[in-house]
């Protein structure tokens, strides 16, 4: 499938990254994590102007995942497994060189409010979470995983994962698609 700026890139159950995907990484602090990680360069720009706006809403947001290796990409689907079994972690859980994490292109989101870290599922009982969902287009994220389109995405809903996707993000959050349904419509030969 042809793409027109790494940054459209599809990668997903049936498209891997190519051999010769063109990383960007740098490395940066996560205070969620207490530890370093790699990111792409320009999404973690985007990333500090995005945290900087929702700031100013009293929304603090904190990377608890970003670039991940091919290997720990498998062991991440693999634990998955181990813990909940191969059904559920096909819903959750790429596996090897079928994540976006993979790229440096993706970020896996928690909000720290009250002193506390809501990761995952936990911020589903957030009320901020509408706002972040519903502003991440203005700096070139997508909610990449949404409600009632795991028929397309092929997992559920991740309130987490946000896609850096550059500027047709406008496009695909002001008309409710996914990547897979822009690709289909727009870039498809
Ligand atoms: N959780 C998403 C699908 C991933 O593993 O990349
Ligand atoms: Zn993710």
């Amino acid at each position: 499938m042809k793409f027109y700026d790494k940054y459209l890139i599809l990668v997903n159950k049936l498209n891997k990254i190519p051999d010769n995907f063109n990383y960007d990484l740098i490395n940066i602090y996560s205070n969620y994590k207490k530890d370093y990680l790699y990111i792409d360069k320009v999404v973690y720009t985007n990333y500090l102007l995005l945290k900087d706006y929702l700031k100013k809403k009293n929304i603090n947001i904190e990377i608890e995942s970003a670039y991940r290796t091919h290997d720990y990409q498998e062991k991440l689907f693999n634990d998955l497994c181990m813990e909940k079994g191969k059904d559920y972690a096909l819903k959750y859980s790429a596996t090897k060189y079928h994540s976006e994490h993979e790229t440096g292109l993706a970020i896996d989101i928690c909000i720290l409010k009250n002193n506390k870290y809501y990761i995952e599922h936990e911020l589903n009982d957030l009320k901020e979470l509408n706002i972040i969902h519903n502003n991440i287009y203005k700096y070139g994220f997508i909610l990449r995983y949404p409600k009632d389109k795991e028929s397309i995405t092929g997992y559920n809903y991740e309130p987490w994962h946000i896609r850096y996707v550059g500027k047709f993000s406008n496009i695909i959050y002001k008309n409710n698609l996914t990547l897979e349904e822009f690709y289909n419509l727009y870039l498809k030969n």
